[in-house]
């Protein structure tokens, strides 16, 4: 299954979803690939991929048609392999956009090796840019990570609508798997008041777990390791743990066939660490 994360915003924790969830699955046992569609690298980085090593990457797949094969990437995770980004995505992005066709590149790219894996899970910049698009254009699902603030919480209704306008015009639409409430801080009313406003506009389409604000999910990316590596016994890991579990039983491949226990739910959204 190829999952993409898609926001219009940055910072709302599409990274730290894409790289902690795809981990969390790995060590479920998953086969499970990332792939860093966003010029900025931050996947890779929090990968402890060095700069000087970002090459090949995805956008020699995207722009010289390498093959997916011959640039996956082994991480510090048995199950986990990845799909560098680099800086050059951003003119991949440029020339994607120069045809329809050009857009269904990844996925075109994607094909050869996504028997390999249980999940395929996607990184995407923060826009909806051709690279975003190609990125849904491949994917099976895709998941909206947000902030629970009044503007972040306006958008995602719209970014869904665009969302399916963009399936109806190139005749592909991945479904959304749901709505991810990342850097929860119930220390201010205002948190509460969105969370309850999201949970009440988007309904079931929002995750039961949330990921709650954790010191430790911001310095994991500083020392190139996952949550699970940096700090496994913090609540950042087992918000991640959490998701990945409630993601499997929402694409309806769980390996456990159990709901999300409501109490380890809440428990997760107690204090950091
Ligand atoms: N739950 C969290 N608690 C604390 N910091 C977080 C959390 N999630 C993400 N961050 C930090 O917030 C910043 C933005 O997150 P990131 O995942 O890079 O967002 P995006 O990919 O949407 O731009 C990063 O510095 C990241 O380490
Ligand atoms: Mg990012």
């Amino acid at each position: 299954m190829i999952t993409a994360l898609v926001s219009r915003k940055g910072g709302v924790g599409k990274t730290t979803s894409s790289v902690n969830l795809a981990a969390a699955l790995s060590l479920r046992g998953r086969r499970t690939l990332l792939v860093d569609l966003d010029s900025q690298c931050s996947a890779t980085l929090s990968l402890g991929v060095d700069r000087s090593a970002f090459a090949p990457s995805a956008a020699d797949m995207l722009l010289r048609e390498a093959d997916a094969p011959d640039i996956l990437r082994r991480t510090g995770l048995d199950n986990l392999e990845l799909i560098t980004g680099s800086v050059d995505l951003l003119s991949a992005d440029i020339e994607l956009g120069r045809s329809g066709w050009h857009r269904r590149r990844l996925k075109a790219a994607l094909e050869p090796v996504a028997p390999l894996y249980d999940h395929i899970i996607l990184d995407c910049p923060p826009s909806l840019s051709v690279l975003s698009q190609a990125a849904l254009l491949a994917a099976d699902t895709f998941l909206v990570p947000v902030v629970p603030q009044y503007l972040a919480v306006e958008g995602v209704q719209n970014l869904i609508d665009s969302i399916e306008r963009l399936g109806d015009r190139f005749g592909h639409s991945p479904s959304l798997l749901g709505i991810i409430l990342t850097m929860v801080d119930y220390r201010t009313r205002e948190t509460r008041e969105q969370v309850a406003r999201v949970r009440r506009l988007c309904g079931d389409q929002v995750f039961a777990v949330e990921v709650r604000i954790n010191v430790r999910l911001a310095e994991a990316p500083a020392a190139g390791k996952t949550i699970f590596e940096h700090d496994p016994a913090s609540t950042g890991a087992r918000s991640y743990e959490l998701l990945a579990e409630e993601m499997l039983l929402r694409s309806g491949c769980s390996d456990r066939g159990s709901e999300p226990a409501r109490e380890e739910t809440e428990a997760t959204s107690s204090t950091e660490p």
